[in-house]
């Protein structure tokens, strides 16, 4: 028997899982990092923290599974996208890494218009500047910071600061790639014409491969760290919406999955690169050699929710562990003590800025027609609730751009709430699907494994063979109207405080 192991860098921790070749997943484990806001709408993590849970995480799997390492055919990196990594001459990290969610860079991202032009940009890297991508923080860190650029030689995202550790090789995949937004999308290359107009040295950059292409093995210092062999091949993997992609089994036309984790994503696997002219939606290469997807992003998903748990839900916190029982599992049976609409209050979860559809770094959580009469069930229901209309503006907008999908496949920590599975039901009005797995982003990162290392010909065939549903979610017919209801009034909230938010944002 031969066994792949798939690796998620996560932004709140790293998933090791190992599978069987059958598809059987053997064991996965999870070791939790932070994350540092230095200041409000900045996000930075350590990479050396990525690389030292990695470890642990390995080791886990690969103690509880009994797995002999020898068998383990092949290993996929998948993690959180756009993040900056720096290295220098000696390929130390430079300064701690810039993430995804962090929104500093409005000016650069005005810059990078003003320089390259709109217009050249959607058609090159398919995308408007965003404060998300890489592009805008490797300027920022240019202006701020030249004398930490000055020393800069190697440039990665972040499972590919991993996969240096593990194998020594500069190495990215076209998907995490695309949301450099030093990307060719539509050619899966760098772009020279975008390094040359920023006066970024292709050099500082990996190579690029297409997902499941053996990039490197495992060298013999990583194999001592980690109890891995030396010499297992590591594939190139994908950023963690394309991993999740193939994870869910949404690897042809037609199909589509939402995920709920720290961000939340709505995403549509498409064989031709469809842009959204206005770019509220991203489109980036996907994982399946040759194909794209579009993507709608909520930046605070699973975070807003956590965010009221760290801060509000103190005593959820410890009646969970006296009742040895998750959390979240509490926190979901809450909400049923509070209607749709949590008694008029509603939640705009924009507390990392916004991407889809406002594109706005300003934008900050709202809690909106707070009343006395409102408790913790309510709190709880409107961040819910708020969350899940962010993640139908997403749809929506992927509607508006012609794409359809009969249902939706759920994947995430918010997978796992039957309250958001059903709500989520009712306002993309379509069926929500859950696997038998929700390994997501880290099953997806194995199957492509098992692609590069031949267990299977293509990622479509290994999808046929590991993915399975659980149980579809039908709409409920009473639910939508009342959702729809409370959703306009949550439209209405964004076009009325867009100027209070850039307002608030310049406030000394
Ligand atoms: C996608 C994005 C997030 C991160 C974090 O564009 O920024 O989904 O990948 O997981």
């Amino acid at each position: 028997m031969y066994y792949i192991l798939g690796i998620d860098i996560g932004t709140s921790g790293v998933k090791a899982v190992l599978y069987a070749e059958d598809g059987t997943l053997l064991t996965s484990a999870t070791e939790e990092y932070p994350m540092y806001q230095p200041q409000n709408g900045w996000a930075e993590q350590n990479p050396a923290h990525w690389w030292e849970k990695t470890v642990l995480a390995i080791r886990r799997v690969l103690q509880l599974s009994k797995a002999d390492p020898k068998q383990i055919c092949g290993i996929g990196l998948t993690g959180q996208m756009h993040g900056l990594v720096m290295l220098d001459q000696d390929n130390n990290v430079l300064r701690d890494a810039i993430l995804w969610c962090d929104q500093r860079t409005e000016e650069e991202c005005r810059t990078l218009t003003k320089l390259f032009g709109r217009e050249q940009l959607i058609r090159v890297t398919a995308n408007p500047a965003l404060t998300g991508f890489t592009a805008s923080k490797i300027l920022w860190v240019q202006k701020h910071e030249p004398e930490c650029f000055k020393k800069c030689r190697h440039i990665l995202l972040p499972k590919d600061y991993v996969r240096f550790c593990l194998t020594g090789d500069f190495a990215t995949d076209v998907a995490d790639a695309s949301g450099t937004q030093l990307l060719d999308v539509q050619n899966r290359c760098w772009s020279d014409e975008m390094l040359k107009c920023l006066g970024i040295d292709p050099a500082l950059l990996p190579d690029v491969y297409e997902s499941p292409l053996p990039t490197g093995r495992v060298s013999a210092a990583a194999a001592a760290q980690t109890g891995l062999c030396a010499g297992t091949v590591v594939v190139a993997g994908a950023g963690d919406n394309a991993a999740a992609a193939v994870g869910t089994g949404v690897v042809r036309d037609g199909t589509a999955f939402t995920t709920i984790g720290t961000s939340g994503v709505v995403f549509a696997h498409t064989d031709t690169a469809h842009i959204d002219p206005k770019g509220r939606a991203h489109t980036f290469c996907c994982a399946v050699p040759g194909a794209w997807h579009v993507m709608g992003v909520t930046q605070a998903a699973g975070l807003s929710l956590k965010w009221l748990k760290d801060n509000l839900l103190q005593n959820l916190q410890a009646q969970a562990k006296q009742q040895k029982i998750g959390v979240y599992r509490l926190i979901d049976q809450k909400t049923m003590d509070s209607p749709i609409g949590a008694n008029r209050l509603l939640f705009l979860p924009y507390l990392m800025g916004e991407r889809t559809p406002h594109l706005d770094p300003n934008c900050r959580g709202v809690f909106f027609g707070l009343s006395a009469m409102h408790n913790q069930s309510d709190l709880i229901r409107a961040v819910m609730e708020g969350v899940a209309y962010s993640l139908t503006d997403c749809l929506c907008v992927l509607r508006e751009m012609g794409v359809t999908a009969g249902q939706m496949a759920l994947c995430g920590g918010g997978a796992n709430s039957p309250v958001w599975r059903q709500m989520l039901a009712d306002l993309f009005g379509c069926p929500t699907v859950i696997m038998q797995e929700n390994e997501g982003a880290a099953g997806g990162a194995a199957m492509l494994a098992a692609v590069g290392s031949g267990l299977f010909a293509s990622v479509q065939d290994v999808c046929d063979r590991f993915v399975k549903t659980q149980q579809t979610i039908p709409p409920c017919a009473e639910n939508t109207p009342q959702y729809e209801k409370v959703y306009a009034q949550y439209k209405a909230l964004y076009p009325a405080l867009q100027d209070r938010f850039r307002a608030l944002a310049e406030l000394e």
